[in-house]
């Protein structure tokens, strides 16, 4: 969070979300629960259809290949919770570790890896260094006078593993009031654990899945032998994956109860590469779909020393999040995983998993190319994308134009907050006002309007406030039109669409409006 523009726009989201119902801290009335989120009722909405339209474009009407023919992607829904086995076989329960410090005095646990220290530069200078959270420098700046009596410009920027063990008790943790109070790292392992059935105890520990493909690779065999599938394939899933991060923030970004939305795309060894790059194009391009500006979202591809031992290649999708400031974060990664899993788990399961490719008449262990997003995280960028704060003129003159942050609203005009969801994403898609509620006709037209309408898509009902006000309410949780019914409707059977964006306002026949909204729904 590097300055106060991107830092208003995150809060101003958040609040957005609490004061609409789209996302609650869990647990709230007792205090809430770090780490974990309730999705309201436009929350829930928001990310059901988010959740849809990968399960279509990826399973029901999967992209179209190189060959120009559909591809082969099944879906799945396995279990939470698996035989402990399945994590020794996939590595986790030995590597899936995060270095975490603790401090002494506030308990407070920090990833080691963002956590970052203000290292004198030279040795003339109070040897005191300031350890702060990534991100959040301006907190440290005034320590450093206070403390130290010097400023930002005497000190050089590391992160906590970097330092040398030997400066540890020099350290001012970024909650503590007194130096050295930060432990060395350790490794802490971020799968939950669980016990299965009444008994505790190493035996019955079971964990909560860390990711949801691991449940895709046990099921391999099952799918190839019920499913008549052929090489290449995937099998696609969407479900609740749980990580006891360290440090989790950002608002839903790192949560340690989240959502996942994966596919594993099985394919010959000699193929794997083509695939790859087919992949990273395509999953890059199926965000930019979903209206996330192209400038805002790129491809990363990770560097030699970030692979896993077994991944020949591995790229990000990543977005530009109000709190990266001007860096980018990941949204989704498109990894060559070879064929490490289905080899784990056919030795630790002993258990063939290779497959027999009757085209090539050749049996081997299908390579793995993996789309792996987020779809808590998803939803994240569609509201950051989503949000946008606009100058409205007042009346027909002047046109709408995107506010400036810090500015003050121009003569003439008034600000407006709208989410511009895509009309396939919006959780309401249409909202129906009677002009006046105490107008019994009108109320009633309205009314058969709404009934018809709800019958197709979610909608809304509104009676209170002026009409702006109604718009303004739906504009601020991007339902993407609105129709009033006004006297003339009761003679002309006509009513008023207005559009979300252009706030334009035109007369459709009542007879008209499925039609014309299902065009523009679609
Ligand atoms: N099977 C591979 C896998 O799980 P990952 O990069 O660890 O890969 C995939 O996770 C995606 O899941 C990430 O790109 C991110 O969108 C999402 N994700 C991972 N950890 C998360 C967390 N703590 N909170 C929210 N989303 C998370």
């Amino acid at each position: 969070m590097s300055n106060k523009k991107t830092i208003s726009k995150m809060d101003a989201i958040i609040a957005l979300c609490k004061r609409r119902g789209f996302i609650f801290q869990a647990s709230e009335i007792y205090g809430g629960i770090n780490g974990f989120w309730d999705y309201g009722p436009l929350g829930v909405e928001l990310k059901n259809n988010l959740r849809d339209a990968w399960w279509k474009d990826m399973v029901q009407c999967p992209p179209i290949g190189p060959d120009g023919e559909p591809l082969e992607i099944v879906g799945l829904d396995s279990a939470i919770i698996q035989n402990p086995k399945t994590w020794e076989a996939s590595g986790h329960i030995s590597g899936f570790n995060d270095p975490m410090v603790d401090c002494r005095e506030s308990k407070s646990r920090y990833r080691a890896d963002h956590l970052m220290v203000f290292k004198p530069n030279s040795e003339d200078m109070p040897q005191d260094h300031f350890a702060f959270m990534e991100g959040e420098e301006e907190s440290v700046y005034k320590k450093l006078k206070k403390k130290a009596g010097t400023s930002k410009e005497q000190y050089s920027t590391t992160t906590f593993p970097e330092l040398d063990p030997s400066a540890y008790p020099l350290v001012w943790g970024p909650e503590a009031s007194e130096q050295g109070t930060l432990t060395e790292p350790r490794q802490f392992n971020l799968m939950f654990k669980t016990f299965i059935g009444a008994l505790s105890g190493e035996d019955n520990t079971a964990y909560l899945r860390p990711e949801t493909a691991q449940g895709i690779f046990l099921n391999f065999k099952n799918v190839v032998d019920t499913s008549r599938v052929k090489m290449p394939f995937g099998i696609a899933q969407v479900g609740k994956a749980f990580r006891n991060e360290v440090t989790p923030r950002n608002y839903i970004f790192r949560s340690r109860e989240f959502e996942q939305m994966e596919m594993e795309f099985f394919c010959h060894p000699d193929d794997a590469k083509t695939w790859y790059d087919f992949w990273v194009e395509t999953r890059l391009n199926w965000w930019k779909s979903l209206g996330v500006q192209s400038d805002a979202l790129i491809k990363r591809e990770h560097a030699d020393d970030e692979l896993a031992h077994y991944s020949t290649a591995c790229a990000d999708v990543e977005y530009r999040y109000p709190f990266t400031g001007d860096e980018y974060g990941e949204l989704e990664g498109i990894a060559h995983r070879g064929n490490f899993d289905l080899t784990q788990h056919q030795e630790h399961a002993r258990q063939k998993l290779e497959f027999f490719d009757q085209e090539r008449n050749e049996k081997y262990i299908p390579h793995v190319i993996e789309p792996a997003s987020g779809l808590t995280r998803g939803v994240l960028v569609l509201l950051c994308e989503g949000y946008c704060e606009e100058w409205v003129p007042k009346t027909d003159e002047g046109n709408i134009q995107l506010a400036k942050a810090g500015e003050p609203v121009p003569e003439g005009y008034e600000l407006r907050t709208v989410m511009k969801f895509q009309p396939r994403l919006a959780p309401t898609k249409v909202a129906v006002f009677p002009l006046l509620k105490n107008k019994p006709e009108l109320v009633a037209k309205a009314k058969e309007v709404y009934q018809k309408i709800n019958r197709i898509w979610p909608s809304a009902w509104d009676v209170t406030g002026a009409i702006g006000r109604r718009y303004r309410r739906q504009d601020e949780i991007g339902t993407p039109f609105c129709i009033t019914i006004d006297f003339d409707s009761l003679d002309d059977e006509t009513v008023t669409l207005r559009d979300r964006d252009t706030m334009q306002q035109s007369r459709v026949p009542i007879k008209d409006l499925i039609g014309l909204l299902s065009e523009k729904l679609s």
